[in-house]
């Protein structure tokens, strides 16, 4: 009985989302939502997983950072079942958790079947507060450093993606103290163009992170990985970018890399185990954006793959995929309290909220579009052509430009900005000594503080007198 229960409440959880762009009508006002867990009820007002947010920013305060924990666990599914579906094994998914990191969100994570790829003693350290399988865990990043590499090791670390000799050198020295065999994978480019912004393509001949195939970098790295002693290379991976809607590009990587694993059979009759593909697929921001079908992406890369190993006469590795952003990108609402409105008559009008840069910094940094909507007035028309600003010093800090909203926003609204579960709170600072706003999850007919608000005390913790 109760496992029936418990079934029924799975299939309701996974069955419940549409995938297509919703359009809610409210009062004969259409609204379009860029996802499919934000409504408006019969009061006007916003709800996110069926809670309404004008509540929620009352009884937590404002800027808030709310979570949608269903969404997170729904998203996280749709890779599981994927990757189980279509490559099976022991290929998995990986949260990369440079996206969102803290300590709950491990927990939900693995709950749900994910490794975690992390990047950071932090981002380990907030994974083991979390009691984080580790040898699920990928060690990325650039740059380790020597503490880095051994506190990894001390942890338990399942792999290392190594970028470069260096830090191949260092993980043999470190692995060979500490007495232990260390898996590691190489990070290679393979000279993909993602078709994203610039501060997020990653696979390009030219890129700082990994060694180049086309260089032959990435060969002479394998040959040497092979010599040591305390490494032991386990595969390659990859990643070419951020943000990226063009399915093609996953395609163009992986014939590339298999190519790559079937030379090094060749040459030095070297099997590679696992192939890691990186992360990268978009999310809606915005109505234009596509929604792209993570399923029917991965079955496409998968149908590819297994072809390509075919026609290659190599083994099928085992598959992982590093998904950050689709994990809880739309997944994430911040809320914010309005404060000044001004109009400059001719040119242009303001709104000012009371977070900014220092909870979003992506419209300062990539000029990354965002939907913004009046959560106590959800339901009005929108004619009051604005900018979204923030409460720091300086010009640039802009949620969002041009946006519309009721034309009577005034001071006191709660203004909603969606889809910011992904690198808004983890690219958070506290510049202008601005606290860092909590993380409140929904989930059900329930909300919980899983990261308390930061406080003027805590701004002054570590100052030294
Ligand atoms: N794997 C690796 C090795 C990565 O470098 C990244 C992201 C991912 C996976 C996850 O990619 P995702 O699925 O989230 O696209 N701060 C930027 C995004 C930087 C992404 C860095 N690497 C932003 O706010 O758009």
């Amino acid at each position: 009985m109760i496992f029936a229960a418990a079934f029924l409440k799975l299939l309701k959880l996974v069955y419940k989302r549409k995938e297509s762009p919703v359009r809610v009508n409210v009062r004969g006002v259409e609204i379009s939502m860029v996802c499919d867990n934000i409504t408006v009820n019969g009061k006007g007002h916003l709800c996110f997983d069926g809670q309404d947010t004008v509540e929620l920013a009352q009884k937590y305060g404002t800027p808030v950072y709310l979570m949608d924990e269903d969404r997170i666990r729904y998203n996280c599914r749709v890779y599981r079942r994927a990757m189980e579906k279509y490559f099976g094994g022991e290929s998995m998914a990986l949260y990369a958790s440079k996206a969102a990191s803290f300590a709950k969100i491990y927990s939900i994570v693995s709950e749900e079947g994910l490794g975690a790829d992390v990047v950071s003693s932090g981002e380990i350290y907030t994974a083991m507060a979390a009691g984080f399988d580790m040898s699920k865990a990928f060690f990325h990043s650039n740059n380790k450093t020597d503490e880095d590499i051994a506190y990894a090791i001390s942890c338990g670390i399942g792999f290392f993606v190594a970028d470069n000799v260096e830090e191949l050198n260092a993980i043999e020295r470190i692995a060979a103290q500490k007495n232990v065999k260390q898996k590691v994978l190489l990070r290679l480019t393979p000279g993909i163009d993602p078709h994203t912004y610039a501060a997020v393509a990653t696979g390009k001949v030219d890129s700082k992170f990994g060694s180049a195939i086309e260089t032959g970098q990435a060969e002479e790295i394998t040959k040497y990985a092979l010599s040591l002693e305390h490494v032991v290379l386990d595969g390659f991976h990859c990643h070419v970018g951020s943000q990226v809607f063009d399915s093609d590009v996953y395609l163009r990587a992986s014939d590339v890399m298999l190519e790559f694993i079937s030379d090094m059979k060749k040459k030095y009759n070297y099997s590679a185990k696992r192939l890691d593909l990186g992360g990268g697929y978009g999310v809606r921001y915005i109505e234009s954006h596509p929604h792209i079908d993570i399923d029917a992406n991965i079955k496409q890369v998968a149908d590819s793959i297994k072809a390509k190993a075919a026609q290659l006469n190599i083994e099928m590795p085992v598959i992982h995929m590093e998904p950050g952003r689709s994990i809880v990108a739309d997944a994430g609402m911040t809320l914010y309290t309005v404060g000044t409105i001004k109009k400059i008559p001719g040119y242009k009008n303001y709104v000012s909220i009371d977070g900014g840069m220092t909870d979003n910094p992506r419209f300062a940094l990539y000029r990354s579009p965002y939907t913004v909507i009046l959560a106590n007035k959800a339901d009005k028309p929108c004619d009051f052509e604005c900018s979204l600003v923030g409460r720091c010093c300086e010009s640039g800090d802009i949620i969002q430009e041009n946006i519309k909203l009721p034309d009577d926003v005034s001071r006191g609204d709660i203004a909603a900005v969606l889809t910011t579960g992904a690198y808004n709170y983890s690219m958070a600072s506290n510049y202008n000594r601005i606290p860092r706003p909590p993380i409140v999850m929904v989930r059900g007919n329930e909300s919980y503080v899983a990261v308390k608000r930061e406080s003027l005390a805590d701004l002054v913790a570590n100052d030294v007198l």
